[in-house]
C-alpha cells in the first residue's frame, strides 16, 4: 500500500504538492473552494450557495481519456475535497487570459456584453470554457446546458447565450492547447495517489482497487463513503458537519467500467453521471432524458448512480428510471457479490439494504424488447437544476392482440420511497390503451399514494401533478403507438 500522504496536481501552469502529514496542512475533506479562496488568494473563484447550485465557484478540471486525449470538465469547486484532484490539471479563471490577452471566451463575453456586476462571471466563464474546450457548434441547446449550474441575478441569459453561441465553430484553440500534451506528460509523472491519509483532524481512504475498498471498510465500519460527493459534501458546507472517517470510491477502476452485452448494459456505481451519457449513446432507454434535467452539467461531472442509489431519496430521479428499467444493483462485500433487484434494495426512508461492509459496485440494466415502450417525466419548478417534485418513469408492452401488459408504473416524490402504483398498473393491463383507458388509470392512481405536503408541494398538488404526469406519459406512448418511445 503507498504509505505517502500527499497528493499532487496542477494549478494553471504550477505544480502543487499538498503534504497533509505536514502540520499546517489543510483537512483532507477541505473543499477545493475554500483552499482556493482561503489559501491561495484564488479569489478570482466566488463563494455563492456552498451547495452546488449557484455556480459562482466553477472550476475546470482536466485529465486525459482512455485514448490520452485532454478532457475539460467544469465542476463546483463548493462540493470537491482536496484529493479528487490528485493527478489532475486545475484551471481557474486567474488562468485564462494569456500575456495581457483576453480567452477567446473572456472576450465573447465582454463584446456581446454578458457581464454588469461580475459576481457569476467567473464561474459563467469557466463553464463556457469547458463548453469552447469540447469543440463546440453554434446549438442553442448545447450552449443552454453547459450554461445549467450556473445563475446570473443581473444580466440576464441572452447575452451570456449570445457569448456562448458565438464560440462555437469547433475551434478549441487557446494559449492552453499549445502546453496541453506538456502537461499530459507532467501529469503522467506524478507519483501515485496515497491510499490512507491520516490527518489530526480527519482519516481521508482512498483505495486503489476493490478489494483494497472492502478490506478498508470493514476495518473501518463507520467510515462514510462517498463517490461523487455532491451529496456527502453537503453536510460538511451545510450542516458543518466534519466526518471523522471517510472512503473515497471516486475513481475506482473496478466501479467506473462501462459494458454492453447481449442481454444488459453494467454500470460501474462510481461512473459519473456525464460519462454514462457518453458511454451509452442514446441505447438506455430514458437516459437521454433524466440525464438532461438531472441537476446540473458540474453537478454530473461527479456525481453517480451509485450515489443516488445510496442517497435513496424519494425524490431521487434515478430510482423511478432504473425500477421502470426492472434495473438490479451488485453489492460488493467481504463474502463476495450479491445481486439484488432494485426494488428489494430500498428498505425505508432513505435506507437501503446493505450490510456494513458492502459497497455498491454496478447497476445492471436488462435490454428490453423492440417493442417495450417507456416514458419518464421530471416535474418540477425549473427545467433545469431542480430537484423533482414528483417524477414519473414507465414501461409496458402492447401485446400482438394490443392489450396493454407487464406495465411497471414508478413514481418519486408521491411517498417516502420511490414506489409503484400497482392499483394503476392493474387498471392499465390486460385492456388496450385508449384515451378513456388513460383516464381510468389516472383516477385509480388515488389508490396508490398519499403523498405527504411539504414546501414544494401540497398533497392535493402532488397527486395533480402525479395524474398529470402519467396521463402526459401514456397519451405519448398511445400517439406513437407503433414507433418506439425511449424517451
Ligand atoms: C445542486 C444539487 C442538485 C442536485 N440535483 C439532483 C437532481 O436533479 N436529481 C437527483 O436525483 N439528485 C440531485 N442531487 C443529489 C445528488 O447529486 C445525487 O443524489 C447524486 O446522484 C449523488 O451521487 P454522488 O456520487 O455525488 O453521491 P455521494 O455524495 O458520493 O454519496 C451519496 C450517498 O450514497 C452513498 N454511496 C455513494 N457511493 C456508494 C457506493 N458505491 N456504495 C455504497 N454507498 C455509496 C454515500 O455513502 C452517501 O450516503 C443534487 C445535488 C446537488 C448538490
Ligand atoms: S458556491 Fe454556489 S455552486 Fe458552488
Ligand atoms: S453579472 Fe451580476 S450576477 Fe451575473
Amino acid at each position: 500500500m503507498n504509505q505517502s500522504q500527499a497528493i499532487y496536481f496542477y494549478w494553471n501552469q504550477q505544480l502543487i504538492v499538498i503534504d497533509f502529514s505536514q502540520p499546517d496542512s489543510p483537512r483532507p475533506s477541505t473543499t477545493v473552494l475554500n483552499w482556493l479562496r482561503s489559501q491561495q488568494h484564488g479569489k478570482g473563484t466566488k463563494e455563492g450557495c456552498a451547495e452546488g447550485d449557484c455556480g459562482a465557484c466553477t472550476v475546470v478540471a482536466a485529465w486525459p481519456d482512455e485514448k490520452g486525449i485532454m478532457k475539460y470538465h467544469a465542476v463546483n469547486s463548493c462540493l470537491i475535497f482536496l484529493p479528487w484532484l490528485h493527478g489532475k490539471h486545475l484551471i481557474t479563471i486567474e488562468g485564462l487570459a494569456d500575456k495581457g490577452n483576453l480567452h477567446p471566451v473572456q472576450q465573447a463575453i465582454l463584446d456581446l456584453n454578458g457581464t454588469q456586476c461580475g459576481f457569476c462571471t467567473p464561474g459563467i466563464i469557466m463553464s463556457l470554457f469547458a463548453l469552447y474546450k469540447k469543440g463546440t457548434s453554434n446549438n442553442r441547446e448545447e450552449a443552454v446546458l453547459a450554461m445549467s449550474g450556473n445563475l446570473c441575478r443581473c444580466t440576464g441569459y441572452e447575452p451570456i447565450l449570445n457569448a456562448a453561441m458565438s464560440i462555437g465553430g469547433f475551434n478549441t484553440h487557446d494559449h492552453l492547447a499549445e502546453t496541453e500534451a506538456e502537461i499530459i506528460g507532467k501529469l503522467e509523472e506524478l507519483p501515485e495517489a496515497p491510499v490512507i491519509i491520516n490527518h489530526p483532524e480527519q482519516l481521508y481512504i482512498k483505495p486503489a482497487n476493490l478489494s483494497e475498498a472492502i478490506n478498508l471498510k470493514k476495518e473501518y465500519p463507520q467510515a462514510v463513503v462517498f463517490s461523487g460527493g455532491t451529496d456527502v459534501a453537503l453536510a460538511q458546507t451545510k450542516k458543518f458537519i466534519i466526518y471523522p472517517e471517510l472512503i473515497d470510491l471516486s475513481g475506482l477502476k473496478e466501479l467506473t467500467t462501462f459494458t454492453e452485452d447481449i442481454s444488459c448494459w453494467k454500470i460501474g456505481a462510481a461512473l459519473p453521471l456525464e460519462e454514462i451519457a457518453k458511454r451509452h449513446n442514446g441505447q438506455i432507454p430514458m437516459f437521454d432524458t433524466f440525464l438532461k434535467v438531472f441537476a446540473s452539467k458540474q453537478i454530473r461531472e461527479t456525481a453517480t448512480l451509485g450515489g443516488n442509489i445510496g442517497t435513496a431519496s424519494p425524490i431521487g430521479d434515478t430510482w423511478p428510471v432504473l425500477i421502470a428499467l426492472g434495473a438490479s444493483v451488485v453489492l460488493s462485500g467481504s463474502n463476495g457479490d450479491r445481486t439484488i433487484d432494485i426494488e428489494d434494495l430500498i428498505s425505508g426512508y432513505r435506507k437501503i439494504a446493505i450490510l456494513p461492509d458492502e459497497i455498491i459496485l454496478e447497476i445492471v440494466i436488462p435490454k428490453p424488447a423492440a417493442e417495450k415502450k417507456f416514458k419518464f417525466l421530471k416535474l418540477s419548478k425549473r427545467r433545469q437544476m431542480d430537484i423533482s417534485t414528483v417524477s414519473v418513469a414507465i414501461s409496458f408492452t402492447i401485446d400482438n392482440k394490443g392489450t396493454t401488459q407487464d406495465s411497471v408504473l414508478a413514481f418519486g416524490g408521491m411517498s417516502d420511497l420511490p414506489k409503484r402504483a400497482t392499483n394503476a398498473e392493474q387498471e392499465l393491463n390486460g385492456h388496450p390503451l385508449s384515451e378513456s383507458r388513460i383516464e381510468k388509470v389516472c383516477r385509480v392512481l388515488q389508490d396508490d399514494f398519499r403523498p405527504i405536503s411539504d414546501a414544494r408541494a401540497t398533497t392535493e398538488g402532488r397527486m395533480i401533478l402525479a395524474q398529470n404526469g402519467l396521463k402526459k406519459c401514456l397519451l405519448h406512448i398511445l400517439t406513437l403507438k407503433n414507433k418506439p418511445t425511449h424517451e
